[in-house]
């Protein structure tokens, strides 16, 4: 696992063996859509886990069948926002490693002409403040529909920010950088090489919306 700050964001590269290797079965174009998702699935778990490998416990006693032991509890229960379609597939992950979390969707899309995002959902609680919100989507392009989200839940006064991506290009978290949220987590697989001509991800692994669910 690599780690970085840079302007305020914090970034975490997780470099595991296994998520490598996820990773490439992601990225592989003979991979169709039912491996897809279960890799997504299995990767996604690796990237929560990490995400939360600095939060904050409450230090609680547990009585053991044999005796008193130190324990921890995680003091927030976080919120996880699922930045749809994409992000939809690591949800179910999500609530595996953190089964009593609130839940919030976002919907974007992204303008094929101008890789501005369009929102067509915002299904959020009005007041955020003091929740811990962890947003998941797997692609971090140019960071329009990431940061979008991350304004949205600012807006609602979120302020301990999480985002779980699966891989991105130096011009998002560049744009996540330039952007306001300066206290924003990045855990992510990869960073790849940078974006081509129509804001895709190089190598990247193409569309993780319609390489789950088929396209739009
Ligand atoms: C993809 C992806 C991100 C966004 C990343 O979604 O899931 O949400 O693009 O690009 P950006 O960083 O340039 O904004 P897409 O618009 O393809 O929608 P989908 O998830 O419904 O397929």
């Amino acid at each position: 696992m690599t780690s970085a700050s840079d302007d305020g964001v914090h970034v975490r590269v997780v470099d595991h063996p296994l998520t490598r290797a996820w990773l490439s079965i992601l990225r592989d174009q003979a991979t169709d859509n039912t491996a897809f998702r279960s890799a997504l699935a299995r990767l996604s778990q690796m990237l929560v886990y990490e995400a939360f490998a600095d939060v904050d416990v409450d230090e609680i006693d547990v009585q053991t069948p044999v005796a008193v032991a130190p324990g921890a509890r995680v003091s927030t229960p976080p919120m996880f926002v699922p930045v749809l379609r994409a992000g939809l597939g690591m949800l179910e992950s999500a609530l595996a490693v953190l089964p009593d979390a609130r839940i919030g969707f976002v919907g974007v899309g992204r303008d094929e002409e101008t890789a501005q995002p369009v929102e067509y959902l915002a299904s959020l609680p009005a007041d955020l403040s003091g929740q811990p919100v962890y947003v998941l989507d797997p692609m971090l392009a140019t960071g329009g529909s990431l940061i979008h989200t991350l304004d949205l839940l600012a807006e609602r006064g979120a302020t301990d920010l999480t985002a779980v991506c699966v891989v991105g290009a130096p011009e998002g978290v560049a744009a996540l950088q330039g952007s306001a949220h300066r206290g924003l987590r990045l855990v992510i697989g990869a960073i790849d090489e940078h974006l081509n001509e129509d804001s895709f991800i190089v190598p990247g692994l193409g569309d993780a919306g319609d390489r789950q669910f088929g396209p739009r």
